[in-house]
């Protein structure tokens, strides 16, 4: 069984002061889930995290890494530095990124590569833009956003990849793909995992969460769904009360 895995997507939000009393009542609130909890900060905000959650079951991530070990990039920050830090995971490829900052699936799987290399966990987003899905198009863009993301990157790797399947249309919007079209679409990422590699492997391996305005109202019909193994939340991962109530759904 794949365990399940909600994971809190801060974006640019959070002073280290904020981390601060967002953690602290988080602790008590999460501490008996059943999922695998995680949050990802701003990079200003993790060692903050990593310091407060030590000893308790919430794991930090990151929101981005470099492809590069170390050089002149000025204002990227890599592996080593995350790892270093104590991150465990890092969101990358977030449609954010591809829609704002020219992030495209080549750099995605250069950074779901260094960061596989230094042991972090690549928490990797794929999902179509609602005029991609009128057009008839999700299964072509998934497939290709999967197949590229994972270019070159070993069948051992894969139990350490989470894909978090986020709807570009539902992204802070409040329209939730339904729990159907939810399982279906990640079906569909399954299933190219399942043709990448192997069955089994997609089958026990691969954890696929679900993104898009998933809050405490709707996330019990989402984790309900067979393929559906967590959640990439944003907005609700925000306030304690409403990030807890979605990881203890
Ligand atoms: P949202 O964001 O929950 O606010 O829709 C999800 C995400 O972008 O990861």
């Amino acid at each position: 069984m794949r365990t399940p895995i909600i994971a809190g997507n801060w974006k640019m939000n959070n002073t280290i002061a904020d981390t601060k009393a967002l953690i602290t009542d988080l602790i008590p609130l999460v501490k008996d889930a059943k999922a695998e909890v995680v949050i990802c900060t701003p990079y200003t905000d993790l060692a903050t995290a990593v310091e407060m959650t030590k000893g308790t079951n919430i794991k930090v991530g990151a929101e981005n890494v470099h492809w590069a070990e170390k050089g002149a990039f000025t204002g990227e920050i890599s592996a080593n530095m995350l790892v270093e830090l104590g991150v465990t995971y890092v969101i990358i490829g977030h449609s954010e990124r591809r829609q704002y900052f020219g992030e495209t699936d080549q750099t995605v799987n250069a950074r779901v590569k260094a960061a596989l290399a230094k042991g972090l966990k690549p928490i990797i987003c794929v999902g179509e833009t609602l005029e991609e899905r009128e057009g008839g198009k999700v299964e072509e863009v998934l497939v290709r956003q999967t197949t590229e993301a994972l270019k070159d990157i070993a069948k051992e790797e894969l139990g350490n990849i989470v894909v978090a399947y986020e709807p570009v249309w539902a992204i802070g919007t409040g329209k939730t793909a339904t729990a159907e079209v939810a399982n279906d679409t990640i079906k569909i990422i399954r299933d190219t995992i399942a043709k990448l590699y192997c069955p089994a492997c997609a089958e026990e391996k691969v954890r696929i969460q679900y993104g898009g305005s998933m809050n405490p109202k709707n996330v019990k019909e989402l984790m309900s769904m067979p393929e559906i193994d967590g959640g990439l939340i944003g907005g609700a991962s925000l306030k304690a009360a409403d990030f807890s109530l979605v990881v203890n759904y």
